[in-house]
């Protein structure tokens, strides 16, 4: 199982980032919000652009915001590997996925806990990757929603059953224990559990 790291929680950015640097994470979760999709915002890409001082981790960015082409160009900048964008925006989901693979970066969609899996349908062509929100997306700390388990079981089905190759990853209030409900995903997104803890490399082994 491969690990991603939300720094979302973190009270000291600089410090953390450099303590996962130190572990064998393979990735680090960007959590995005634009205080529109979601009622909390992050800080601007002139702030955040700086976390590549601290770490030379791949990036996952998870783009919780309702105009994605606008945040896209940014993210494409740094070192990264997946930009996720929500099923849930009004924007043209098409035409953002587009745009994320101009930069020649793999391109996700993510759907929150109360959205059908089949809203996924119309992309499934275009995706490297689908995120599967385990607690409604916003801000770190959250339960793990139990039914998530079935619609991973779910996702899982629908790119089989298309033949598509994208990876899938779990996101919010994963730990030691909600992992189990998670065995069919290829990433953990972990923020708190791994933040919150004075041995980072411990609580990231314990998710594999
Ligand atoms: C929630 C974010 C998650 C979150 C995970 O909106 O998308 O990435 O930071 O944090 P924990 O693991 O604390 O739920
Ligand atoms: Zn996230």
């Amino acid at each position: 199982m491969k690990v991603s790291a939300s720094f979302l929680s973190s009270k000291n950015i600089p410090e953390d980032l450099t303590k996962l640097n130190n572990t064998d994470v393979d990735y680090i979760h960007v959590d995005i919000m634009d205080g529109k999709f979601v009622p909390n915002k992050t800080m601007p890409f002139r702030e955040m652009r700086h976390i590549y001082e601290y770490t030379s981790k791949r990036l996952d960015v998870h783009l919780m915001v309702e105009d994605p082409s606008k945040y896209i160009p940014l993210y494409a900048e740094l070192n990264t590997e997946y930009i996720t964008i929500h099923v849930e925006i009004d924007e043209d989901i098409l035409k953002d996925l587009e745009l994320i693979k101009s930069y020649s970066i793999k391109c996700g969609l993510a759907i929150s806990p109360d959205t059908k899996v089949n809203e996924l349908i119309p992309y499934l062509p275009y995706l490297d990757y689908v995120l599967v929100m385990s607690v409604y997306p916003g801000k770190g700390g959250q339960e793990f929603i139990l039914e998530t388990e079935e619609k991973i079981k779910e996702v899982k089905a629908l790119l089989n059953s298309y033949n598509i190759k994208a990876v899938v990853s779990v996101d919010g209030g994963i730990n030691d224990i909600t992992k189990d409900k998670c065995k069919e995903a290829d990433i953990l997104v972990a923020g708190s559990y791994i933040i919150k803890s004075d041995n980072f490399q411990e609580k990231i082994s314990s998710l594999r």
